[in-house]
């Protein structure tokens, strides 16, 4: 009887942790799942603001670019939740040494792609990305996406996110999840992911 219960009681989901270039669809993709499977979401530039209690362009143009990949690392290893939850990285989070390693010791990380010229048309208007203040930003984006790429590539699963919606890219991002979740060594027959949270 105990062990029948105990069979039913669900595993314990890994993270899901989305990680790609600013203006891939992480925040809004990793809020439509977490909602989706009613897990908390947590977002590193949010924790890192609340962390220093500025935005991440003031701490940028206070305290540089080199401190704020400390403060990701901090966040990464200290603040995100074991397991249980949704999370979206700021865009060059990955590029700290080590860092794709480290995240998929975290959890399942997926990647999100888009090509420069998408990039650009979905975070051209938009002010609050320091390193995008500049007098080309669509070349900078080509700089910076060269630049990342293998660090991107390490860090997890791919997925090309041009030309689509962000319903299809959930439906994606769920199945890789799935995937990765059932072939996880140890991993039993689990709940399914639709409505269930995790303390279910
Ligand atoms: C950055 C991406 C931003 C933010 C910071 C630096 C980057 O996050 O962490 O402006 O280096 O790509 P988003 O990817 O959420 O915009």
């Amino acid at each position: 009887m105990e062990y029948e219960k105990a069979r039913l009681v669900p595993r314990r989901f890994p993270n899901l942790i989305l990680v790609g270039f600013m203006g891939t669809g992480k925040t809004t993709l990793a809020r439509i799942l977490a909602e989706r499977w009613r897990r908390p979401f947590f977002d590193t530039d949010t924790l890192i603001e609340q962390h220093v209690k500025m935005s991440v362009s003031d701490f940028f143009s206070k305290h540089g670019e080199a401190a704020f990949r400390e403060l990701e690392r901090e966040c990464v290893e200290k603040w995100l939740p074991p397991d249980g939850a949704v999370i979206a990285c700021g865009g060059g989070l990955v590029t700290g040494c080590g860092m794709p390693g480290i995240l998929r010791q975290k959890g399942i990380v997926v990647c999100l792609f888009a090509s420069a010229e998408t990039i650009y048309r979905r975070i051209c208007h938009s002010s609050h990305r320091p390193l995008l203040q500049c007098e080309n930003p669509l070349e900078r984006i080509r700089e910076l996406l060269a630049s990342r790429e293998a660090a991107y590539v390490k860090s997890g699963s791919g997925i090309f996110t041009d030309g689509r919606n962000f319903l299809d890219l959930a439906n994606s991002i769920e199945r890789m999840y799935s995937t990765a979740v059932a072939s996880r060594p140890n991993a039993g027959p689990g709940p399914s992911l639709a409505g269930v949270s995790p303390d279910a």
